[in-house]
């Protein structure tokens, strides 16, 4: 299948990138470079012996877009375009709500103006809120978000949902991520966050390097293990493959299809800091502070309908998430230049 990748150089799209590649796909990446280097598609190219075409654009930029659409006959479009920074996206919303959704929409303009009827769409289990009971269930449908970041999301989900509803044609797969970490076990890509990093295992590889000098763990008077918050971790690999498989059932079915990709265990803050601890060989100093605003106490799938409906199951393990972090971490000082 020929596969439009938004968002192909960043962290998620570029491990997707070499799994679709693996499988034979002709694969097409779009992005505007805006958080991550163009360097990638080398390295790609390294991992797969494929070079992927690359189209430097913005999905705000629809005459661009539109250019990109009438060179290629697409059969199913991978969107990961967007802006992630939660805090951010509380300081500056219009630009969330105008890249993450003005962005998305032309997109999908495009797909109905051109006849590409299957998308598969990177969700998050933020878009649950605090509203209900662990294990979180598609069936739940959409919480209360506390976020323009997490409201893009459930935006964009209605939107794909009524796309898919109005026209028989199309297919739509709404992913709901839980906490994708890990590298590419080259030592090829990883995660490069800008600046300090807010998510929990950039920030503890920074410290493992020795850039940061230790884990600020927020708050450890929640009702879990250890007092610390729980999440749901999932390999960016095994979230890779579960892109392939989504997209080969988009083309099977027609209709919107909500689906978590996670792991279904819950990891503390301070087992996985153990973990990454076992990872690098060495102790990772941390202090406990305050609860972070916002944080929800524990966050973990019910990962029954991902492996009904793709036989998706994760094959990586937290250890081998912290190993393959930490070697990216090491073998990449500068990111990816
Ligand atoms: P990332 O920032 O590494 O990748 C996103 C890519 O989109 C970047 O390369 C960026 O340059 C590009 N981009 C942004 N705006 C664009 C635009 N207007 N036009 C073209 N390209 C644009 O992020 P990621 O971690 O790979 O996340 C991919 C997707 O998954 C995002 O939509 C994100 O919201 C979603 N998601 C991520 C997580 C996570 O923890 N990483 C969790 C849930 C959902
Ligand atoms: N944490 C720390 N110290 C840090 C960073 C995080 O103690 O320096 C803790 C948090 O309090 C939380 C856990 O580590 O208990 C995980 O925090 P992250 O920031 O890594 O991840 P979140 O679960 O808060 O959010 C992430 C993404 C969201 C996405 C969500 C679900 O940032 O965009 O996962 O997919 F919506």
């Amino acid at each position: 299948m020929k596969i439009l990748v938004t968002g192909g150089t960043g962290y998620i799209g570029s491990h997707t990138a070499v799994e679709l590649i693996k499988k034979g796909h002709d694969v097409v990446l779009l992005d505007n470079l805006y958080n991550s280097n163009v360097n990638v598609i080398k390295r790609i190219e390294k991992i797969t012996g494929y070079c992927p075409e690359f189209y430097n654009v913005d999905i705000l930029d629809k005459t661009n877009l539109k250019k990109v659409f009438e060179g290629n006959k697409f059969d199913a479009i991978i969107h990961f375009a967007g802006y992630k920074a939660v805090g951010e996206s509380v300081s500056i919303p219009l630009t969330y709500y105008q890249n993450n959704i003005a962005g998305s929409l032309n997109l999908y303009e495009m797909m109905q103006e051109f006849g590409c009827n299957n998308i598969v769409f990177s969700s998050s289990a933020t878009v649950y809120g605090d509203d209900f009971e662990v294990p979180f269930k598609e069936s739940y449908g959409l919480g209360t978000t506390t976020n323009p970041y997490g409201t893009t999301k459930k935006f964009n989900e209605i939107i794909l949902t009524d796309f898919a509803n109005a026209n028989h044609d199309i297919s739509c797969v709404l992913l709901r991520y839980f906490n994708p970490i890990g590298a590419h076990e080259s030592g090829l890509l990883g995660e490069v966050p800008n600046g300090i990093p807010n998510n929990l295992v950039p920030y503890i590889a920074k410290v493992a390097s020795g850039e940061l000098e230790y884990l600020r763990v927020f708050g450890n008077d929640y009702p879990t293990v250890d007092g610390t918050g729980v999440r749901d971790y999932i390999h960016v690999v095994d979230l890779a493959r579960a892109h392939v498989l989504a997209i080969e059932y988009a083309v099977a079915h027609k209709g919107a299809e909500v689906i978590n990709v996670g792991s279904g265990k819950g990891y503390s803050v301070l087992e996985v800091l153990h973990a990454y601890e076992k990872a690098c060989g060495k102790e990772l100093p941390y202090k406990i502070l305050e609860r972070r605003p916002g944080d929800i106490a524990t966050c973990y799938a019910d990962t029954k309908k991902a492996k009904e409906l793709l036989g998706f199951e994760v094959e990586y393990d937290i250890e081998k998430m912290c190993e393959d972090s930490y070697r990216f971490t090491v073998m990449n000082p500068n990111g990816i230049d």
